[in-house]
Order: structure tokens, then sequence, then C-alpha cells
């Protein structure tokens, strides 16, 4: 079992199940030409946050994380036109990168881009826009996961989900002595998941062009 074979595996299931249009296409090479880490999620990841979006009806969602938008693009078309994402993203330049990828993909009247540290965005969200949220997908600092995992409870709708990327980190969560703010912060994650009764969690790890990781989610079921 290779990176490589992952690789063509996920390539094989893009191809027939995800193909990407020109805009989401445009958006990963825009982010390549300005400099981007190349961390967004894959066209089939994409896919499925469509598609668990699409089940719940979602109209609402919250993305924590935005880099060049696409998977903000995917969310957006999941809640049509007269639905509302809101992305936050702390570095203006990425946010700058989305905010022309968004508008290229035509989603631009749906998505509104806040920039800055996600954990001083938020109170003023729940403030400002206090409808609740049917999805909210968590895909920036791990360290703060566990903070944005409350957020995204306090904000979301009882029947909605929560999705967070990257909880499995080639299997580094595994090491309870690990100093990285990012194990200690999905570690604490799942200990927060295991015993939260407002919402029942599972985490699935996943291969794929990205490597080893895997994704956890949350249906809540209960209001804050
Ligand atoms: C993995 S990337 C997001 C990928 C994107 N969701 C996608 O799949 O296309 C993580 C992003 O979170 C942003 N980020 C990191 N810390 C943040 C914070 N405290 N508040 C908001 N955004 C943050 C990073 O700048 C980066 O652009």
């Amino acid at each position: 079992m290779s990176q490589e074979l992952w690789s063509s595996v996920d390539e094989f299931i893009c191809s027939l199940l995800a193909p990407e249009d020109a805009s989401l296409e445009a958006a990963l090479k825009a982010g390549t030409a300005a400099g981007l880490p190349p961390i967004s999620i894959t066209a089939n990841q994409g896919k499925l946050l469509m598609i668990l979006a699409h089940s719940i009806r979602a109209r609402r969602i919250l993305e924590i994380g935005t880099l060049g938008g696409y998977s903000t693009i995917w969310l957006a078309r999941a809640v049509g036109p007269a639905g509302r994402v809101v992305t936050m993203e702390i570095q203006p330049a990425h946010a700058e990168v989305a905010r022309q990828n968004v508008a290229r993909a035509g989603c631009d009247s749906i998505v509104e881009i806040q920039v800055g540290p996600a954990l001083d965005l938020l109170p003023g969200l729940a403030t400002h826009d206090p409808k609740p949220f049917d999805m909210v997908f968590i895909d920036a600092d791990k360290a703060a996961a566990p903070d944005y995992f409350a957020w995204a409870l306090r904000l979301t709708r009882p029947g909605g989900l929560i999705v967070v990327d990257n909880v499995v980190r080639e299997g580094n969560i595994l090491d309870a002595e690990s100093p990285d703010p990012s194990i200690v912060g999905i570690r604490r994650l799942y200990e927060i998941m295991s015993g939260e009764r407002r919402a029942v969690s599972t985490a699935i790890q996943t291969v794929g062009s990205k490597g080893l990781d895997g994704f956890s989610i949350s249906l809540v079921t209960a209001p804050a």
C-alpha cells in the first residue's frame, strides 16, 4: 500500500464521481499561482460535504478555514442560490484569493468571507447573525479545534452537522505525549466529543491523495 496507489484511486474516484468543473479547477490553479499551500480538501471530499449538506437540506453553513475558497465553493453549491455560507480566514492574502475564486464560480452572493482569527470573529457572528447554522465545517488551526467545536455546538441547530477535517494526522493522534499543539488540540477534541451529550459523533480515517488522515462528523441532537 502506498501513497502512489492512494492517489491513483482518488483520481479514479474523482474522475467518475466528483469531476471538477472549470471554476473548481481555476480555484486550485489560482491558489497555486498565489503561493497558497496545497492543503484544500479533495474533490471527492468536497462532494461528500455537498451530499451531507443536501441530506439535511442545509441552507446556512459556517466554515472555519477558507484558504482559497475551494471547499467554500462546494458548500455554496450545496446551499444553492437562496442559501448562505459564512467562511472565516485569518490570512488576508488567502481571503483575497478566495474572494476571486468564489466570484469566478458565481457564488459571491451566497458567500461571506470574514477575515481575521476565527475565535475573534465568532462572538460577533453569534451576536449579529444569530440564526442557527445547519452545518459547520471546521478546517483551520487544529490547536483550536476544541474551541471551534464548542462554538459550532452553540451555533448549530438540532439535526445539524459538524464536520472537522484532519483528525487523524497520519496516525500521530495516537501519541498522548506529543507536544505538537495540533495533536494536543485534536486529542482534546476527541475527549470532548466522546463526553458531549448534545451531539453524537464518530470519526473516519481515510487514505487518498492527501495521505492518511480523517474527519469527524457530529450530529447535533439538542439545543445549546
Ligand atoms: C486547511 S486550510 C483550509 C482549506 C479549505 N477549507 C479548503 O478545503 O479549500 C486552513 C486555513 O485556515 C486558516 N487559518 C488558520 N488559523 C486560523 C484562524 N485562527 N482563524 C481563521 N483561519 C485560520 C489558514 O490560514 C488556512 O488558510
